[in-house]
């Protein structure tokens, strides 16, 4: 079967084996992208219209105890200067975002001991109260069972935790010692069973990665069939230890992007950050090939810059609704228009969008 074949295959039965995706990846001319892009649209549009859901990213803390080697706020990263965010400051970003229009607040941050339960529980509870309409999704690492479960009870809605290789020997390439591929895929299995909206993901052209591994993650995808699928190319760091490593492209990102949309047709992908970074127009490219989500920064400016994950991070000098303004425009350039709403995963076709 040549890559239309496949692409055509994909698009009916939603599944293929690794081997045929890896040759979808190795063979694939800009036509079969094109092809793959347009499926990809259509699909989508015949689920979401032409809406672009928007989450409110709120980088609550640049604290990690990790040392990841791809990331710019790997623990090991001396040149880093530290920040956390008060619930206070958190709580105005929300008020802010709220005013903006969003209606999902996404807490991100390293792996940070000061936000313990007890202060992230509090936190949740009132952001719930104050705005019982909106979804709070977190992205705060991996915290075991009885801390997800905590969480979830105090008003959690959404997790996302990129599994970032379903290829354990690149998992061990990308990360030291003492942080695990089992663990990571325990916590997506523990989060989904608690009842959270579950987001994956994975960086694209990671160091070490080939085809071979890529094909593994979409496999997963296909099994584990995330709600939310962050994917994004990987940009070098210049305080890690893969500084020298070149970045993934927009290209290879964008047709990924569209393979996940064939795969699992309700999943939410964002248009991430990281592909604004590697192209100015990387995130209209990203919506182009299938992706329905953006995630304007909502964090105060003066904290921007120090949430380094990569280097040349676009929207650290920005005011959130100047981000907020310029993602509407951007995306009312190509077609699409984002809407005031949760953005939770559809499930069934809506004839009417
Ligand atoms: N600590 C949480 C976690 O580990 O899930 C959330 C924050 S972490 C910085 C968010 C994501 O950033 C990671 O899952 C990773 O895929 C991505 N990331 C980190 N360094 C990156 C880089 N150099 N280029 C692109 N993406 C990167
Ligand atoms: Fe902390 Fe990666 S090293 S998020």
């Amino acid at each position: 079967m040549n890559c239309r074949e496949l692409l055509f295959q994909l698009n009916k039965t939603r599944t293929l084996t690794a081997e045929q995706y890896r040759f979808l990846l190795d063979e694939r001319s800009a036509e079969d992208e094109a092809y793959a892009k347009t499926l990809a649209a259509d699909l989508r549009k015949q689920i979401y219209g032409v809406a672009v859901f928007v989450r409110g990213l709120i980088e609550i803390s640049n604290v990690c105890k990790n040392d990841c080697y791809y990331c710019g706020i790997r623990c090991g990263n001396a040149n880093a200067q530290r920040y956390r965010l008060t619930p206070e400051q958190i709580l105005e970003c929300a008020a802010e975002g709220y005013r903006l229009g969003f209606r999902t607040f996404v807490l991100q941050g390293g792996e940070d001991p000061f936000y313990t339960d007890e202060v992230l529980c509090a936190l949740i509870k009132e952001l719930k109260a104050r705005y019982p309409e909106c979804a709070v999704t977190l992205s705060l690492g991996e915290r075991g069972r009885e801390s997800f479960a905590a969480l979830k009870a105090a008003g959690a809605d959404r997790y996302l935790l990129r599994h970032e290789t379903a290829d354990p020997a690149l998992y061990k390439k990308l990360h030291p010692a003492g942080m695990t591929y089992e663990n990571r895929m325990k916590s997506l299995r523990i989060l989904r069973e608690l009842g959270y909206q579950v987001g994956a993901g994975f960086m694209v052209g990671a160091p070490y990665q080939t085809n071979a591994s890529l094909a593994m993650d979409l496999r997963f995808i296909e099994e584990f069939k995330p709600d939310m699928c962050g994917i994004g190319p990987f940009i070098p760091h210049k305080d890690t230890p893969f500084r020298d490593f070149s970045a993934g492209t927009v290209k290879d990102t964008c047709f990924l992007l569209s393979l996940i949309r064939l795969i699992h047709p309700p999943v939410l992908l964002p248009a991430t950050t990281a592909l604004g970074t590697v192209h100015p127009e990387g995130r209209e490219l990203g919506i182009l090939a299938g992706a329905n989500v953006v995630m304007p920064n909502l964090s105060p400016v003066s904290v921007r810059k120090k949430y380094e994950l990569y280097d040349n991070k676009i929207c650290t000098g920005e005011e959130s609704a100047e981000c907020r303004g310029c993602l509407e425009a951007r995306m009312r350039s190509i077609g699409y228009e984002i809407v005031t709403d949760r953005g939770d995963i559809r499930l069934q076709p809506t004839a009417d969008r």
